[in-house]
């Protein structure tokens, strides 16, 4: 099954990059970085068809079947590309139906990365309950942080282990 990186940093190359490039080189997964995306707002009207949300999505459903989404965590959350991305989903639900029924039966995971090991209860939640929502296969969450710009040999282990656990590819 092909697999991809959803990369949602406010930084191109910075920490949560260095994740999704390990990950991609377990994967073999396609990296894609929201950061290089036009994708503005939810808009009620639904006036903004025309910036890059729907072609990306489009090209998302047509190729992968597993998505996993990496984040920074930015004020206990998700960042806020990545929630905008998440809130644009909707169009899917409302305006091209299509592409929100292809979602379903897809399988979903999110890889946070932060200032360290610790992270607050409740991050994962609009994961899981979206992945239910859309009738996507939840794979699960798994915590980074890097140590000196580097991820710790114990972490890299950790997360391939994750990966081989969740995905049968790797
Ligand atoms: C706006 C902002 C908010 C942050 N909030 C948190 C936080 O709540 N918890 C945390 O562990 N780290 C927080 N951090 C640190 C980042 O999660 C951490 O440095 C991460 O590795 C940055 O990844 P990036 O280089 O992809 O942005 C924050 C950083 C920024 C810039």
């Amino acid at each position: 099954m092909r697999g991809v990186i959803i990369q949602g940093s406010s930084r191109t190359e910075g920490n949560t990059h260095k994740i999704s490039t390990y990950i991609q080189e377990k994967t073999g997964f396609d990296i894609i970085d929201l950061k290089s995306k036009n994708i503005s707002h939810f808009d009620y009207e639904f006036k903004n068809q025309d910036d890059d949300f729907m072609p990306l999505m489009r090209e998302i459903v047509s190729n992968y079947d597993i998505i996993i989404f990496t984040t920074p965590v930015y004020w206990y959350s998700m960042s806020g590309i990545m929630k905008i991305f998440f809130d644009r989903i909707t169009d899917c639900l409302k305006v091209e139906k299509e592409i929100g029924r292809k979602l379903r039966g897809k399988s979903m995971g999110v890889i946070s990365c932060g200032s360290d090991s610790e992270l607050k209860k409740g991050f994962e939640m609009p994961f899981e309950e979206s992945a239910n929502y859309l009738g996507m296969h939840y794979l699960g969450h798994f915590h980074t942080w890097l140590d000196k710009e580097l991820i710790s040999e114990t972490l890299k282990e950790e997360l391939h282990t994750f990966l081989k656990k969740k995905i049968s590819s790797v």
